[in-house]
């Protein structure tokens, strides 16, 4: 009876082992030869995360407006971020903001917009802090694709791209007083490094200030870094030499520029707002919400599998204002023996936009 039972829950077991993933599973060497770097996907559970995200993506008027002429003076009485757009555009730009951040509220623009006493909407009121804050989250955009392409690409971001038709995205974060959980805070607001592996062989304690409490951190924040990707440790690394920059795939560097990026978010933007959030938006600490990679990415190495619905480039009020950045990087291929996940789905195509290659400039690795 009791070797029947066991024998049960043997099997049970062994089911649940087998894992949840119906195969095929495909995996993709990314490394050199036998260092065992691969990445793993199984096609049908990715096309069904694509197809489900395709199918959410709002319908808005995706056709800039042909006048791009500014709105004449005394158009508006108090525009400070978008003052640059016709007022066809700014009209078509307040449109799309409402889906895009507003669309669960079923409140359209009353969302951003106070509405007065005697019923009419007041358009040029501050009085209501989600205005404050979208105000905000669109010089935010705008920096974003204006200086930060090396990260965000040619496409850029737009406000779809974390809200997704929710007035809160699914990830962001405040400050934890609990010392057993992520330390967000040592590293995407403040400037603080998190390496610790000695650059000198047998190096004594005294080349190493890091200790194992350091350790501890670093680890923690790789395996919540790969979470919020949807990657393993290989997609960033040569397992054989974590610290090696020369050895990575070009993706570790990506990674490293949006650790700076998330940081100048919270640093700029985020910090800022602090004073106008309502106490129910607050963390325990009476902080605000910041910024992690998960507020983009939400468990995909590449934001919404790069579908054209977080592109910025049909809305002139997000994209860059003057002249073109001149700094863009430059794309070219990476080698075939350090295929990075993306390129590994391309390969599989399984990547929404196949043209897209990684970015392979220079190390980036003046940190320290
Ligand atoms: C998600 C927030 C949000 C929603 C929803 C929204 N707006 Fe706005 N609106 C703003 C912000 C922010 C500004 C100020 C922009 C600036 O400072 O450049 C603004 C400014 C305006 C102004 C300019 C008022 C003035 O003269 O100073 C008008 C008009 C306007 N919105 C109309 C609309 C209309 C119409 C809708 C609905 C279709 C709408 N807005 C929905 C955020 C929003
Ligand atoms: C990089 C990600 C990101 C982008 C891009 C972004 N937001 Fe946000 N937004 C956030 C986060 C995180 C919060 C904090 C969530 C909360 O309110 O607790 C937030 C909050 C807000 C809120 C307040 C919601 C509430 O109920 O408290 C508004 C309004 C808003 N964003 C508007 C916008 C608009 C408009 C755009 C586009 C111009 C935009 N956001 C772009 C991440 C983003
Ligand atoms: C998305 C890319 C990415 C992923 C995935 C990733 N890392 Fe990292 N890792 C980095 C970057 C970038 C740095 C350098 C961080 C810095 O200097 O601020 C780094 C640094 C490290 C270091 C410190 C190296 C030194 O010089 O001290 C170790 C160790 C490490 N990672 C281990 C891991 C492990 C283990 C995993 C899997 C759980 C992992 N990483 C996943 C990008 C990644
Ligand atoms: C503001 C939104 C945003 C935030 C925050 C963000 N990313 Fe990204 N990330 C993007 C976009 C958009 C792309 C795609 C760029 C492109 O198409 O070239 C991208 C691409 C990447 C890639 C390259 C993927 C590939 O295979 O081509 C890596 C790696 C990456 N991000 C890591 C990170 C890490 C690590 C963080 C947090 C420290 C982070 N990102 C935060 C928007 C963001």
């Amino acid at each position: 009876m009791k070797i029947r039972y066991l024998a049960c829950l043997a099997a049970g077991g062994l089911l649940l082992l087998t894992g949840c993933e119906r195969p095929p599973v495909d995996a993709v060497q990314t490394g050199f030869r036998g260092v065992g770097m691969e990445h793993i996907a199984n096609p049908r559970t990715l096309q069904d995360s694509v197809n489900a995200i395709a199918e959410r993506v709002p319908t808005v008027p995706d056709t800039p407006a042909s006048d791009q002429e500014p709105a004449p003076e005394g158009t508006w009485e108090n525009v400070q971020v978008l003052g640059h757009l016709s007022e066809e555009e700014f009209n078509r730009t307040m449109l799309a903001l409402t889906t895009w951040v507003a669309a669960e509220t079923g409140q359209g623009c009353n969302y951003c917009h106070v509405i007065e006493d005697d019923g009419e909407v007041n358009f040029v009121s501050d009085d209501i802090y989600t205005k404050v804050v979208s105000r905000d989250m669109i010089r935010m955009t705008q920096d974003l694709n204006e200086n930060w392409q090396s990260h965000v690409g040619e496409a850029g971001v737009n406000c779809w791209t974390c809200h997704q038709g929710q007035t809160k995205p699914a990830n962001y974060w405040f400050y934890d007083p609990n010392p057993d959980t992520v330390d967000y805070n040592r590293y995407y607001s403040d400037q603080e490094g998190i390496r610790v592996i000695s650059q000198n062989a047998l190096s004594g304690d005294s080349d190493n200030e890091r200790d194992i409490w350091d350790t501890r951190h670093l680890y923690w924040l790789m395996i919540d870094m790969s979470e919020q990707l949807g990657v393993n440790c290989t997609y960033c690394h040569t397992s054989a030499r974590f610290s090696d920059w020369e050895e990575s795939p070009p993706q570790r560097v990506q990674a490293l520029r949006g650790v700076r990026m998330t940081r100048h978010m919270n640093q700029e933007y985020m910090a800022p707002l602090d004073p106008h959030w309502p106490d129910d938006q607050r963390g325990v600490l009476g902080d605000g919400p910041k910024m992690q990679c998960a507020t983009c990415h939400a468990g995909a190495y590449v934001p919404q599998y790069g579908l054209p619905a977080t592109n910025a480039e049909l809305w002139p009020g997000l994209q860059r204002i003057g002249d073109p950045h001149p700094g863009s990087p430059e794309y070219n291929p990476g080698t075939p023996a350090m295929m990075s996940a993306g390129q590994a789905a391309r390969a599989l195509g399984l990547h929404p936009s196949e043209a897209r290659t990684a970015p392979q400039d220079q190390q980036d690795d003046d940190q320290d």
